[in-house]
């Protein structure tokens, strides 16, 4: 056995910060029974401090290249380092980021979801899923030998979108707040142009019977060139539509991991209160019937053997009743050892917790549809 040690990230976020380490481990507990080669040892899993820093701590077998490059995802994962007495010898890593970095910072707004924990939402929902050897395949296509495709039916101005570009999977969205969704089109068609990517990109309403029905955004780029020419893109769309309606606009089983952080629930300037909470129609639903009422919807457009995370705030909706909604529309809850560990305060009015669940790869779909709209 070997003894590794992680540099937790700095965050600029305190109270992130202050929960980084016991969420960090939680990831890695998830993540490690997802590992093909090196067991890591559950049991060592631990939090320090090492010369002021926080660390955490676990014993694994000598890891392979493939191992390193899975825990170089981890959401809170600064350097890795092998422990030897007093000694720390750092890790080479290769993570799966395709881009800069600023496609997922740039962008700054009241009711954005923390970076680094819509990172760690998709990377537990992926180990969680039968995909999750694609977190330790630099490059796309990984081992299931397709992109996969990620569908935040919740996704504001993105940020679950582009981590998932990031990893270069395709990526799919809906958000009923028609800001969100011109300002996400406005800001990714000008980070595309900037950064000089291949690409071609709309955003235009889509009409059914002469009625504009919604608007969509559609985008297709590659990394380099060369794969653009030989079509090798990735693909984003996003619609501006209630979630109860994703149905209309993806394919039945398109989709391999559905990520959202559902509406707060709160009149919070900062935590989406300004759109999922407040008056009118849909945007009055408090997050549970929101839930309970596009689960459905959710469950149709994923996969079998894919997998959902979703995560909310518990001062509005009870675990139990989150994960009663979800096992309701057909999906088999994860819900012990160190998915229990992963809730945390965001501040007086949002105590965040997330669940995770699968949905069984027998499950029947008639669609065999590769994850782009249906109109
Ligand atoms: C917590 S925010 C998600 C923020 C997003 N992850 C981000 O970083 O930009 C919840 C989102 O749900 C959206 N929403 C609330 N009710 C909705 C509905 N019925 N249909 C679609 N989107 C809805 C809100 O507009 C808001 O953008």
């Amino acid at each position: 056995m070997v003894q590794y040690a992680f540099l937790i990230l700095p965050s600029h976020n305190r109270v992130y910060a202050d929960a980084a380490p016991a969420l960090a481990r939680a990831e890695l507990a998830v993540i490690s029974a997802a590992l093909p080669d090196g067991a890591i040892d559950a049991d060592s899993v631990a939090e320090t401090v090492i010369g002021g820093a926080p660390y955490v701590t676990f014993d694994a077998g000598e890891l392979s290249e493939r191992d390193a490059s899975l825990l170089a995802n981890l959401s809170s994962l600064y350097v890795l380092f092998e422990v030897t007495g007093e000694s720390l010898r750092p890790v080479p890593l290769h993570r799966l980021d395709r881009y800069d970095d600023d496609l997922l910072t740039i962008l700054k707004y009241p009711g954005k979801t923390n970076e680094q924990f819509t990172k760690l939402l998709l990377n537990v929902t992926l180990a969680s899923s039968a995909f999750a050897g694609e977190l330790s395949a630099p490059g796309a296509p990984g081992p299931v030998g397709r992109r996969l495709s990620v569908l935040d039916p919740l996704c504001g101005r993105g940020t679950t979108l582009n981590q998932a570009l990031m990893y270069g999977f395709d990526a799919h969205g809906a958000d009923i707040d028609a800001r969100d969704v011109e300002a996400y089109a406005v800001f990714i068609q000008r980070w595309l142009k900037d950064k000089r990517l291949k690409h071609q990109a709309d955003f235009s309403p889509v009409r059914r019977d002469r009625k504009v029905v919604a608007r969509r955004l559609t985008a297709e780029f590659a990394a380099t060139k060369d794969e653009y020419k030989a079509g090798d893109v990735q693909r984003l769309e996003v619609v501006e539509a209630d979630t109860t309606r994703t149905g209309e606009f993806f394919r039945s089983a398109s989709a391999d991991l559905v990520v959202a952080d559902l509406p707060y629930g709160v009149q919070h300037g900062s935590h989406g209160g300004r759109a999922g909470d407040g008056g009118g129609n849909t945007l009055a639903r408090s997050p549970l019937e929101l839930l309970r009422a596009a689960a459905p919807a959710w469950v149709k457009a994923l996969r079998p053997g894919g997998a959902l995370g979703i995560s909310w705030n518990t001062h509005v909706a009870r675990r139990e009743d989150v994960a009663e909604a979800l096992a309701a529309a057909g999906l088999q809850v994860l819900d012990d050892g160190p998915y229990r560990a992963f809730r945390h305060r965001v501040d007086q009015a949002i105590t965040r917790d997330i669940l995770i669940a699968r949905k069984p790869a027998g499950a029947l779909s008639r669609a065999t549809g590769r994850g782009a709209a249906a109109s």
